[in-house]
């Protein structure tokens, strides 16, 4: 079954073709990030506007790419949140104009089961397997999910504030670092040592599973404001990398606790734009000697925002619920994920 996908959630104008959930076909991005850096994030009007100008551009491209067509494209996909409303509106205008046009079903699928799929996106030979714990870890969202199946499972426990990738976003910021700032952070402390400053494990005798980084955020920041002037430029990569292991150590402590409370679990899937990360992933490694297996994307282009993952959640979609996935649907900027029970 082969799919064409659009996922304009943020800043990103992406379109994909996948088949089966697995082979990329074509997985093409425009990104404005360019436009943002130096700022301290998106600003939802400038994307917006940017991605209606690299709409048809990109899915031109992308179905080029793909040698698709009409003829051998069996169904549309695309995000209708959450995210930036103007921005999921021009995929989802669009998407519902090709449909029509068209004549093929239109699956909507939620941001997050997108990024849940991306580690399937490449694995044709080696699938990933189920029960399985996922950390879903980007800009907007810190999740940890226990899940059966494509389309069943249970949220384990969410951030409290803000999200893993704002902690490093906001970071970046207060280290004078550019934005995005999970990659800024993590090459800065690249030659740091993690352990030249300590920063509290957040939430350390809370029995959720939930995520707290804003504590982090201010310590980072009253470290900064305690050192003398003359020396704070000398301490960037320390800071830099004692902060990305604080933010790491946190992910990982919270991983651990969920797979002592389900010890059946096969794999442990990390996914979104902060499963990019170097330390968070040599960590995870470490501490579970890779039982269970920890599933990364493939690919970096598959960690951050991309339309690959959501024509791959959309035909698990199909494949698990059949027809009825391709439901009349809303493009909302905050959308709860509806597991199905059993
Ligand atoms: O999934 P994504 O592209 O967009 C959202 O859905 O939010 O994630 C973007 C986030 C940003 O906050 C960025 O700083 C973070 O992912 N990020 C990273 C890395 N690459 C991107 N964080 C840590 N380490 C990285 N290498
Ligand atoms: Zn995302």
């Amino acid at each position: 079954m082969r799919i064409l996908a659009m996922e304009t959630s943020c800043d990103e104008t992406a379109v994909a073709v996948v088949e089966d959930g697995t082979r990329v076909l074509a997985n093409v991005i425009a990104s404005s990030k360019d436009i943002f850096r130096g700022k301290t994030g998106v600003i939802p009007e400038e994307a917006a506007r940017k991605q209606v100008e690299c709409m048809l551009p990109v899915l031109e491209e992308c179905l080029c790419e793909a040698l698709s067509s009409k003829e051998n494209i069996d169904a549309l996909a695309v995000t209708h949140g959450p995210g930036l409303l103007g921005s999921l509106l021009v995929g989802t205008t669009t998407a519902r104009t090709l449909a029509a046009l068209w004549e093929k079903p239109l699956i909507p699928v939620h941001h997050i089961f997108g990024h849940l799929s991306s580690v399937w996106l490449g694995s044709e030979n080696d699938p990933p397997l189920f029960p399985a714990i996922a950390l879903t870890a980007s800009g907007g969202h810190t999740d940890l999910w226990f899940r059966r199946s494509h389309t069943k499972g249970t949220l384990l426990g969410s951030t409290r504030d803000d999200a893993a990738g704002e902690a490093f976003d906001k970071g970046a910021s207060i280290l004078g670092l550019p934005y995005p700032g999970g990659p800024a952070i993590s090459n800065a402390g690249e030659e740091g040592d993690p352990l030249a400053f300590k920063f509290p494990l957040p939430l350390r005798d809370d029995p959720s599973l939930d995520f707290s980084f804003s504590g982090l955020k201010t310590a980072l920041k009253y470290t900064l404001r305690d050192l003398p002037e003359t020396e704070r430029p000398f301490r960037l990569h320390d800071l830099a990398a004692s902060y990305e292991q604080a933010i790491c150590s946190h992910l990982v402590d919270r991983i651990e606790r969920a797979l002592r409370r389900h010890p059946d679990v096969r794999e442990i899937h990390l996914v979104g734009g902060v499963s990019a990360n170097r330390r968070l992933r040599l960590m995870l490694k470490e501490f579970r000697n890779q039982k269970p297996a920890l599933r990364t994307p493939q690919k970096i282009a598959y960690c951050t925002d991309n339309a690959a993952m959501i024509a791959g959640a959309a035909y698990f979609l199909w494949k698990e619920l059949g027809e009825s996935a391709a439901k009349p649907f809303m493009t909302e900027a905050s959308l709860p994920i509806i597991w199905h029970q059993g």
